[in-house]
């Protein structure tokens, strides 16, 4: 496999990005085949002008990881973003960690995570969090696995449509809270 590189997204991105984010949250979340409300999300939430306002975004870090000048996966932090369940001020959100299916289980999840805690903890927060779908297995026991514990179990809406998760939170600065 070739070298990865880790690198902050730049405009000419915005493309891949979106057509990477919808390869992965397809093969993450659709898991029935393909419904309405899924390919309305996903056309949505990963159409290149949405992608390129993400970019644009000084309160977003999106983290790219390259391999071959092509991109495998990203991360993307918000920072100043609260959570109902969570007290503590100044935390971050990593909205997305992705990684493409084919890339997975050689260590660039948690390189890419490790690079938004880095980014979080720069951007003054005290705790990144993120939410995981209750069917997300994978992703359900990959974050315990770094230090990020069980903090609640919030509904996500998307497309009218209402889905259990899990929320996780790390302590930045320590291993575990
Ligand atoms: C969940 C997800 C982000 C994990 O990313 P990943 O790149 O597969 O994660 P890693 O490779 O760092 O770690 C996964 C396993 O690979 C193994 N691994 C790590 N480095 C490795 C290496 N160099 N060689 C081989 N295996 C390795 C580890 O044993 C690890 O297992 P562990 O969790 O039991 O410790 C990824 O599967 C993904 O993008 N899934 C789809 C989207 C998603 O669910 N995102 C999270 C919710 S937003």
């Amino acid at each position: 496999m070739s070298a990865i590189l880790l690198r902050d997204a730049t405009p000419d991105d915005a493309l891949c990005l979106g057509v990477l984010g919808m390869q992965v949250f397809l093969d993450t979340y659709a898991t029935q085949g393909i419904r309405g409300s899924i390919a309305t999300e996903v056309l949505e939430a990963f159409a290149p002008q949405v992608m390129a306002r993400l970019i644009a975004d000084p309160g977003i870090s999106l983290l790219v990881a390259e391999s071959n000048q092509h991109l495998v996966g990203f991360a993307q932090v918000k920072l100043n973003a609260c959570h109902p369940m969570i007290e503590a001020p100044d935390v971050a959100e990593l909205q997305r960690l992705y990684i493409q299916e084919r890339f997975t289980g050689l260590g660039i999840g948690y390189q890419l995570l490790q690079a938004a805690e880095q980014c979080a903890t720069l951007g003054g927060a005290s705790l990144l969090w993120a939410t995981v779908w209750d069917g997300n297995k994978r992703a359900l026991g990959f974050y315990p696995r770094r230090g990020y514990g069980l903090l609640g179990s919030p509904v996500y809406t998307f497309q009218g449509e209402s889905h259990g998760n899990r929320l996780f939170g790390k302590a930045l600065g320590v291993t575990a809270i």
